[in-house]
């Protein structure tokens, strides 16, 4: 098992959270590059971003065994890592892919479907919520409603930057 921090821009547009790294990305250091990664690469693509741009990461740095939700001691664990991050990457924007980051970043216990379609804040950034990529994979009519969630975070971007 190793650790999988982070990948892309030190100063980037948007930093995206996702849970946790699953095998492939233990196996290869680098978070979202399993079949949910090349998902977010695609959606990535299609606001004309890509990881040199924005930054990956999770909540939680090495994969729990047998992809398991994390345990909170485990989301503690890696808070001090969590919060060095976001303060040294200084992200315009964030946005939390699934329950687990969202609910972690905003401290709540709220649903997922609660949480969209609306803006939210921590640490004096913007933070924007959507359905994770290995959810789309299982629901593929969910698409739609994140390819609105993506043109609104890729709005608010352009706004802050001009
Ligand atoms: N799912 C995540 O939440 N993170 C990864 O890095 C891979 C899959």
């Amino acid at each position: 098992m190793q650790v999988v921090f982070g990948v892309g821009s030190e100063h980037p547009d948007v930093l995206f959270i996702g849970e946790a790294p699953g095998e492939q990305e233990d196996a290869q250091g680098e978070p979202f590059v399993g079949r949910a990664g090349q998902l977010l690469d695609r959606m990535l693509g299609a606001l004309s971003w890509s990881r040199d741009n924005v930054y990956i990461m999770n909540v939680i740095k090495c994969r729990p065994p047998g992809n398991r939700d994390p345990h909170p001691e485990e989301v503690h664990a890696c808070s001090h890592w969590f919060d060095a991050q976001w303060d040294l990457l200084k992200p315009r924007v964030v946005c939390l892919l699934g329950r687990v980051a969202a609910q972690r970043v905003l401290q709540t216990d709220a649903t997922l479907a609660s949480l969209r379609g609306r803006w939210h804040e921590y640490r004096g950034v913007p933070v924007w919520v959507t359905y994770h990529p290995a959810y789309l994979l299982r629901t593929p009519t969910g698409k739609a409603a994140v390819w609105q969630d993506l043109r609104r975070l890729a709005q608010r971007c352009e706004a802050l930057k001009a």
